[in-house]
């Protein structure tokens, strides 16, 4: 079974052509990076426009690259995401899952995220403890059996991503700011500042990364004038994230029993975090880099899943902003 698979949840249009059976045949992405970048961020609105000029070209290509006249099926990202960007994607997946004839089936963007690492070998074993670090969520979910999701904890206010992202602005750093931040705190010296590492002071799973970005803006104000400075505060604020992040996990894992970690996102490409992360008593499992971001491939993995359970995309085109993870 031949499954074409589209994700257009944000800024990156993706397309790829996927067996379950055999693997990944084919995937391509255009990341419109450099459309936003002059904004400091996504523009809901542009990226739209620019999906509904990418997406068709992208899906000429994988389809020709693995020789596929016609998939069996279409899977595409139905949420949680920018409503228009996802409305192409939906749209589009449904109109050509319809132009075949083949069953259309809508994807959850967190559930491609958590299934990734299913794309390497080792692919991980059930039952896992996954962390899901992206630039809209935070989560540690505990994954009994494939679609068998339990939200341990969450972000209750920003996400690892978008703390990066703020960061990054604060520091008069480009867009995305992930990148950019973990670059800059190369050139850190450790131990100069050191800012807190919010709620692991207290019981529970849960995360809070708004006051971290309150405490390096305090940090610029009063000290960045220089770069060295703010090489300094990136490091400190790089690792509060990654040391915050990584004793939420051992706390999950103690919690569980699990002795499995699957971290995925685009937090998941830091590797710092991963440095941190490989101390814990648990066997790790990463996306390759290229699809800890957004990519179509893991959106292909999640929708096989979803096929294999029969699920099918209705004939209305409906996609959700809003969408826990609970509720798949
Ligand atoms: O998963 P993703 O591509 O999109 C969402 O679903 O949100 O994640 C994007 C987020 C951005 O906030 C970006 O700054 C962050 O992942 N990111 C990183 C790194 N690479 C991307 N954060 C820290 N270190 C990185 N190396
Ligand atoms: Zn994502």
């Amino acid at each position: 079974m031949r499954i074409l698979a589209i994700e257009t949840s944000c800024d990156e249009t993706a397309c790829a052509v996927y067996d379950p059976g055999v693997g990944l045949l084919a995937h391509a992405l255009f990341s419109q990076i450099d459309l936003h970048a002059e904004y400091g961020g996504v523009v809901p609105e542009l990226a739209s426009r620019d999906h509904v000029r990418r997406l068709l070209p992208l899906v000429r290509k994988v389809l020709r690259e693995s020789d596929t006249p016609r998939p069996d099926a279409v899977a595409y990202t139905a949420g949680p995401g920018l409503a228009g960007a996802l409305l192409v994607g939906a749209s589009t997946g449904q109109a050509l899952a319809w132009g075949w004839g083949v069953p259309a089936v809508a994807v959850h963007h967190m559930e491609g995220h958590l299934l990734a690492p299913m794309l390497e070998s080792p692919a991980p074993d059930y039952p896992f403890m996954a962390l899901l670090v992206s630039g809209g969520h935070t989560q540690l979910v505990e994954v009994a059996a494939p679609g068998r999701y339990r939200l341990l904890g969450e972000s209750l206010d920003d996400a690892a991503g978008e703390a990066f992202d703020k960061t990054a602005k604060l520091l008069g750093l480009g867009y995305p700011g992930g990148p950019a931040v973990a670059q800059l705190a190369q050139q850190g010296r450790d131990g100069v500042f050191r800012f807190p590492r919010p709620m692991t002071d207290r019981p529970g799973l849960d995360f809070s990364f708004s006051g971290l970005k309150t405490a390096v803006l305090h940090a610029v104000k009063s000290h960045a004038d220089d770069a060295q400075t703010r090489a300094d505060i990136a490091l400190a604020f790089e690792q509060a994230v990654v040391e915050t992040l990584a004793i939420k996990c051992r706390r999950a894992l103690e919690q569980s029993g699990l002795r499995r970690l699957v971290v995925a996102g685009g937090v998941s490409a830091n590797r710092r975090l991963r440095e941190q992360l490989a101390q814990l008593d648990a066997d790790l499992f990463y996306p390759r880099l290229e699809f800890c971001t957004d990519n179509a491939a893991m959106i292909a993995v999640a929708g096989a899943l979803r096929l294999q359970a029969g699920e099918r995309a209705g004939p209305q085109i409906a996609v959700r902003a809003r969408w826990p993870l609970a509720e798949l």
